[in-house]
C-alpha cells in the first residue's frame, strides 16, 4: 500500500500548530507518566523484532519503512502501542502521528538498556480497515553521532511494537511486529544526528517487501521513564541577509535547537538544501568551521505542490541558516525554525533593573533547553553533542531553578549508574561512547553531586536509595586510588577552559589538577556522609567521616603553604578549598582575602574555567565579598559572563572568548556557542540576587535572603518548588529595601533582610522593609 508524502505535510501542520506549548508530558496520547507506574509489572511480549528483508542502500542509509494493514471487525474500547526501535522511529496510523515525542527511543546506552514507549491509540483506530506505519532512522544506533561514531551500538535497524486493542465486547487482540509486517523505503533519505536529513517530497511509503526476524531479545527493554523531547518555541527569520560571499542566510535570531520547517512550492525535483550555523564571521559570512566534521544539512526535494517539510531524525543548534535551492526571492514567511527540547515544565523566572542580567539569565536558559533533549549534553552542534559528566555536574543546580529537572536527571542517572566501572571509575561521557574512559576530577563527581541537588532540591530521597551504590563506589575508587590519603592517580581534564593570557603575560589561571582533585575528592566523600546520613547507614557514616578528615589532613599538608596561601595561586583554587571547607576555620579569611586579591589583580575579572566557576560567587558571598561578586558579575569585558552578553550571544558560550573584541574566533577547534557549563552562574543570581535559598530539603524550609547591589533597583523573581510558588519580588526605595514575598502551602520560611533583621513566616504573601 502506497501512502503519499501528504502525512509528513499534515504532521507538521498538526504539531506547527502546537507550537510553544509546554505541554505537558502525558499530553496528546503518550501514556507516558503512566508508564512509570506500570514499570512494576514487566510487559509481555508477543512481538517479534524485525528487520528489513531486502538488501538495503549501504551507502546513503534511508530510514526504513515497515508496515502493518489490519482490520478492526468491532468497535474499539481501548488500545494502547509499544514501540522501540534499534535506531530512532516515528510511527503513525493512518495519517496521524503516533504521540508527540522526537527522536524516540531517546537515548541510552542501548547495550544495557532500550526504553520502549507507551501511547494511548484508542481514538487513532477505526472500524473496518487501519494501517500502522513506523519509520525508522539511525540516530545513535548506528547512525553518525558524537566523534564521527558509525555504527556504534550495531549495523541493522530494527523495529519492535505491539498493538494491545479492547474491543466494547471485552475481546482482545494484539498486533505486533511479525513476520506478516511488510518493509520499504519512503521519503526519508539519508540521515544522521551530526549529518542531517534527506526528505525525497517525491517518494511514497512503499512498503511491498518481506520482513524478516531478528532475535534480538526482551532482556535490554525497559520501560521509558524519559522526559520526552517535543517542540516547543517557533521563530521566524528577523532578517534575510546577503552575505558580502553571496550567500542567503536567515537569521532566526536565537540560537537554538531542533529544525527549520520550509513550506515550499517551487517545482518538481527542485532542492532545497539548509546548512546550519550559530554565527556569522567578522566579515558577515556564514560560518561552519566550528561545526566541525557535522555538515548539519538538510535537503528537501520538492513535490511542486505547497507543503511542509522537515527533518525526523537529526537536530541542529543554530541561529543562521544558509538556504540554496531557491528559486527567486526567499519569502521569509516560509521558514519556521522549531525549538526541540526535554518537555520539563519550567519552575523559575528572574527578572531584574539590569537589561544586561535578564539577557545572561535568557541565555542560560537557551543553553539549557538547547542541550536537554534526550541526555543532557556539552554542546548540540559539533561533532560532538554527548554527555559529558562534567558539564552536567556544574549546571545541574542552574537547571533546576529553571526547570523541574527530577526526572530528566534521575533518568540520565540511572545509565550513569550502569556505564559506571566494575572499580567505580566513571566514564567521561554518559552513555558512554568512549570505551569507559574516565575518572577526571569534577566530571565522575557527577555521580555524587547531581544525586544530592535532586534529593536537596526535590526531597527526593528515593534517588539517593538508587544512585547510593553508584555514589560509593566512586568514592572508593579515588580512595583506592589514594597514597596516604592524597589522590593523585587519575588523569583530569582539570579546571577546563580557565582564563589563559592572551599576551603570554604569565597570568594563565592554571590551576593544580591534583590539588582540585583532592578537593573533590572531600567534596564527594562529604555528600556520600550526607546521603548515608540520610539513608541512617551508620557503619558508612563513621568509616567516611573519619576517612574525610584524612582527606583533608592530607590536603593541608600536601597544597597549603605555611603562610596560609594555596599551591596553586588561583581564584580556582580557593575557591574550592573554601567551597568544599579544605581549610583551617583559622585560614579561612585570609584565604578569601588572597581570593579576593587575585581578582582585583586581574583588574576585578574572574579567571576560573568550568570548575571554579559554579561556585565563585557562593565563595564570594560567604565570606563577606558580595560586592566583589556583584562587580565580577555586572563586568562586560572579557573574561566575564556579559562579555558575550555585549557581543550579542543569545545563548551560553563554550569560552569566555569564543569570539574575541574584533570579531575574530578564539579557535575553530573547540568553540561553540551553546555551551551551558559557565551559565552556572544563574543558582547565585537566583539565591542572592532574589534571595531564593533552600532552609531544608524540598524547601520546606525556606530562606529568603535577598543581598541587593551592583546599582540594581529591583529584582522580580519565581520559583515553583515541590509545594509551590515561591516568588519574591523587591524594589529599592531611597536605599530601602521593600520586599514581598509569597511561600507556598506546607512551607516556611526565614526572611532573613539587608539590615540583618530576621522574621519567621508561614505560608502566603508578606511584606517586609529593611
Ligand atoms: C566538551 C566539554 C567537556 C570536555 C572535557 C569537550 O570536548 O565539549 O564540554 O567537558 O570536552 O573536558
Amino acid at each position: 500500500m502506497k501512502t503519499p508524502i501528504k502525512i509528513f505535510a499534515l504532521y507538521a501542520l498538526l504539531l506547527l500548530s502546537a507550537k510553544t506549548s509546554y505541554a505537558n508530558t502525558a499530553s496528546l496520547n503518550s501514556l507516558h507518566t503512566k508508564d512509570k507506574e506500570q514499570d512494576q509489572q514487566p510487559l509481555q511480549w508477543k512481538a517479534q523484532w524485525i528487520t528489513i528483508g531486502y538488501a538495503e542502500d549501504t551507502i546513503a542509509k534511508p530510514a526504513q519503512y515497515f508496515q502493518k494493514n489490519f482490520s478492526c471487525a468491532k468497535k474499539v474500547k481501548s488500545a494502547i502501542i509499544h514501540i522501540t526501535a534499534h535506531g530512532l522511529y516515528e510511527a503513525s496510523i493512518g495519517d496521524k502521528r503516533v504521540g508527540n515525542a522526537y527522536l524516540t527511543p531517546g537515548w541510552t546506552d542501548y547495550n544495557k538498556r532500550l526504553e520502549y514507549q507507551t501511547y494511548d491509540v484508542t481514538n487513532m483506530l477505526k472500524k473496518g480497515d487501519n494501517s500502522l506505519t513506523v519509520s525508522v532512522g539511525n540516530g545513535w544506533y548506528r547512525g553518525v553521532f558524537g566523534f564521527e561514531m558509525h555504527d556504534f551500538y550495531g549495523k541493522e535497524l530494527a523495529l519492535l511494537a505491539q498493538l494491545e486493542i479492547t474491543y466494547t465486547d471485552g475481546k482482545k487482540e494484539i498486533i505486533g511486529t511479525d513476520a506478516s509486517w511488510k518493509c520499504g523505503t519512503g521519503p526519508v533519505g539519508a540521515n544522521s544526528i551530526n549529518h542531517g536529513e534527506i526528505v525525497d517530497g517525491n517518494k511514497s511509503i512503499v512498503c511491498d517487501k518481506p520482513v524478516t526476524i531478528a532475535n534480538t531479545g526482551y532482556d535490554k527493554l525497559v520501560a521509558d521513564t524519559s522526559v520526552h523531547v517535543t517542540k516547543h518555541e517557533t521563530f521566524k527569520p528577523i532578517k534575510v541577509i546577503t552575505t558580502p560571499k553571496g550567500e542567503m542566510v536567515l537569521d532566526f535570531g536565537q540560537n537554538l535547537v531542533g529544525w527549520v520547517v520550509v513550506n515550499a512550492g517551487g517545482r518538481k525535483s527542485d532542492t532545497i538544501n539548509l546548512l546550519h550555523a550559530e554565527v556569522l564571521d567578522k566579515a558577515g559570512n556564514f560560518y561552519m568551521d566550528n561545526m566541525r566534521t557535522a555538515k548539519v544539512k538538510a535537503t528537501y526535494i520538492l513535490t511542486g505542490k505547497k507543503q511542509l517539510y522537515e527533518p525526523h531524525f537529526t537536530y541542529f543548534g543554530f541561529r543562521y541558516v544558509k538556504v540554496t535551492g531557491v528559486h527567486g526571492t526567499i519569502n521569509p514567511d516560509d521558514f519556521t525554525a522549531v525549538a526541540l527540547y526535554a518537555d520539563m515544565k519550567p519552575t523559575g523566572t528572574f527578572e531584574c533593573s539590569n537589561p544586561m542580567l535578564n539577557k545572561l539569565q535568557q541565555n542560560i536558559v537557551w543553553g539549557q533547553r538547547g542541550n536537554f533533549l534526550c541526555i543532557p549534553t556539552d554542546c548540540p552542534q559539533r561533532d560532538e553533542r554527548l554527555g559529558w559528566t562534567g558539564d552536567a555536574q556544574v549546571f545541574s543546580r542552574t537547571a533546576a531553578f529553571n526547570y523541574d529537572v527530577n526526572q530528566y536527571l534521575s533518568h540520565w542517572l540511572a545509565d550513569l549508574a550502569l556505564d559506571q566501572q566494575p572499580n567505580g571509575s566513571l566514564p567521561h561521557v554518559i552513555p558512554d561512547v568512549l570505551n569507559g574512559a574516565g575518572g577526571s576530577a569534577g566530571w565522575a563527581d557527577s555521580s555524587t553531586i547531581i544525586p544530592w541537588t535532586l534529593y536537596e532540591v526535590y526531597g527526593n530521597k528515593q534517588i539517593l536509595e538508587t544512585q547510593y551504590p553508584s555514589m560509593k563506589a566512586w568514592v572508593e575508587f579515588m580512595r583506592k586510588g589514594s597514597n596516604n590519603n592524597l589522590w593523585n592517580t587519575s588523569w583530569h581534564f582539570g579546571d577546563w577552559l580557565s582564563y589563559r593570557d592572551p599576551h603570554d603575560d604569565g597570568t594563565d589561571a592554571i590551576t593544580n589538577k591534583q590539588e582540585i582533585a583532592q578537593c573533590f575528592y572531600a567534596h564527594s566523600t562529604q555528600l556520600l556522609i550526607n546521603a548515608a546520613t540520610v539513608l541512617n547507614k551508620k557503619d558508612d557514616i563513621a568509616f567516611y567521616t573519619s576517612l574525610l578528615e584524612k582527606i583533608k589532613e592530607a590536603y593541608r599538608h600536601e597544597y597549603i603553604t605555611g603562610s596560609g596561601r594555596l599551591l596553586s595561586d588561583t581564584q580556582t583554587a580557593y575557591v574550592l578549598a573554601l567551597q568544599f571547607d579544605m581549610l583551617p576555620e583559622a585560614n579561612r579569611a585570609a584565604a578569601a582575602k588572597y581570593l579576593a586579591d587575585n581578582i582585583h589583580n586581574y583588574k576585578d575579572h574572574l579567571t576560573t574555567g568550568f570548575l571554579g566557576t559554579p561556585y565563585l560567587c557562593h565563595v564570594l558571598s560567604r565570606f563577606g565579598y558580595t560586592d566583589l561578586a556583584y562587580t565580577l558579575l555586572l563586568q562586560d569585558t572579557f573574561p566575564s559572563w556579559l562579555y558575550p552578553v555585549k557581543m550579542g550571544a543569545t545563548t551560553i558560550w563554550e569560552r569566555w572568548d569564543g569570539i574575541k573584541t574584533d570579531g575574530s574566533f578564539q579557535t575553530t577547534y573547540m568553540n561553540s556557542f551553546n555551551h551551558y557549563a559557565y551559565g552556572a552562574i544563574g543558582d547565585w543570581m537566583y539565591q542572592n540576587i532574589a534571595g531564593i535559598q533552600l532552609g531544608s530539603p524540598g524547601y520546606k524550609n525556606i530562606v529568603i535572603k535577598p543581598v541587593p547591589g551592583g546599582g540594581l533597583t529591583w529584582c522580580k523573581a519565581s520559583y515553583d518548588c515541590p509545594n509551590g510558588k515561591i516568588a519574591v519580588d523587591w524594589k529599592l526605595n531611597a536605599g530601602k529595601l521593600m520586599l514581598n514575598v509569597t511561600i507556598p502551602k506546607g512551607s516556611t520560611a526565614t526572611v532573613i533582610l539587608p539590615d540583618g533583621k530576621t522574621k519567621q513566616v508561614n505560608s502566603g504573601t508578606h511584606h517586609f522593609e529593611g
